[in-house]
């Protein structure tokens, strides 16, 4: 079967939404220091380009969870394949994720760093399927809502492939 590739969301239309919200989290943070924790592999990209566009000082880790094989739908299952390197105490988290879906390994991360004693946390998404959602999770600053659809580029990969595309788009098999 053939793969192609339809566009979703342009690049500049990305791009222009995480200066927005950029502009916006600078405003929610100003006179603190952010401390984004990027959950990987999916979130780098948006990490990276929303860390450059946003005005008040700035830290950043990474934790990698999974809770998808190669199948597209979700298992339920979280695992922590690697943790943060540094604590959480007295911090302004904000979470930095590709995309919300069932809302699972969002409500899962929360809870396990609500532990670790920051002093606040916040949910950051490039995207957010609401129609696909199981747990309820309070989303603070979305780039794009987007109907059920498997959607890969910016991070977000099928079956390992795709994140590097600087756009947004659904793969659709001929
Ligand atoms: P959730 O736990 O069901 O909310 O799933 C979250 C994770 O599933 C995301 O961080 C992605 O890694 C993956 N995921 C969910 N929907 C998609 C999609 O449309 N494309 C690529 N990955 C997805
Ligand atoms: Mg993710």
């Amino acid at each position: 079967m053939a793969e192609h590739v339809r566009i979703m969301l342009s690049e500049e239309e990305v791009n222009q939404k995480i200066q927005q919200i950029a502009k916006q989290i600078s405003e929610d943070y100003a006179g603190k220091q952010v401390h984004l924790v990027c959950v990987l592999k999916g979130g780098v990209f948006f990490m990276c380009e929303l860390a450059k566009r946003i005005t008040v000082p700035v830290s950043m880790d990474f934790m990698c969870v999974s809770s998808y094989g190669s199948e597209t739908k979700s298992s339920g299952v979280v695992k922590i394949v690697k943790d943060l390197d540094e604590p959480l105490d007295n911090k302004d988290v904000l979470i930095v994720e590709d995309i919300i879906d069932s809302g699972r390994t969002l409500s899962y991360l929360i809870e396990m760093l609500k532990k670790r004693g920051p002093e606040s946390i916040r949910v950051c998404t490039l995207l957010d399927k609401p129609e696909r959602r199981v747990v309820d999770v309070n989303v603070d600053y979305t780039c794009f809502e987007i109907p059920d659809e498997f959607v890969i580029g910016y991070g977000l990969d099928y079956d390992q492939r795709y994140r590097n595309l600087p756009y947004i788009g659904v793969v659709e098999f001929d």
